[in-house]
């Protein structure tokens, strides 16, 4: 079984208490399950981890390389918070890896304040989903196993 590693960035362990208006009142510990009823669907095992440090996300990212080499990662979805908007380092990770990862935002960073509209993960990613709620992290692991076979479940 082949693994879906689900990585989130700096301020998303607060989701729940943090902008309700703009994140929702659901928890990270709400999304992980719903990540863990689409991978079931979808016959992925979940890895599903959460950082605040920029360095932490980059070796996260390294480590999804050494695995995408042994052909047992489907991909990768990074909602990498604020540091989508300042982060070479985490561009050059996913450039120097080789991984599917789709680029993920729980909000519509295009209907915010301009410094969300730039992002230094998205010509990196393979797909980019932003403005669907939590909802987004089940669509993009459907997302993950339609770049992997052409055909969605
Ligand atoms: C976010 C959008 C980012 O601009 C912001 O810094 C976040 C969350 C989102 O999921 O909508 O921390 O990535």
């Amino acid at each position: 079984m082949k693994t879906a590693l689900i990585l989130n960035g700096p301020n998303l362990n607060l989701l729940g208490t943090r902008e309700p208006a703009v994140y929702g009142s659901q928890t990270l510990v709400d999304v992980e399950k719903l990540c863990a009823q689409a991978c079931t669907t979808h016959g992925f095992a979940l890895d599903f981890r959460q950082s605040n440090h920029e360095g932490q996300l980059v070796d996260w990212l390294h480590e999804a390389g050494r695995l995408h080499a042994t052909g047992k990662l489907v991909g990768v979805i990074l909602n990498a918070g604020a540091y989508t908007h300042t982060s070479i380092a985490l561009f050059d990770a996913i450039k120097g890896t080789g991984i599917s990862l789709i680029e993920l935002h729980i909000s519509n960073v295009f209907a915010r304040e301009a410094f969300r509209h730039h992002s230094y993960i998205s010509p990196a990613a393979k797909a980019v989903m932003c403005g669907l709620g939590v909802s987004g992290y089940a669509l993009a692991i459907a997302g993950l196993a339609t770049m992997q076979t052409g055909v969605s479940a």
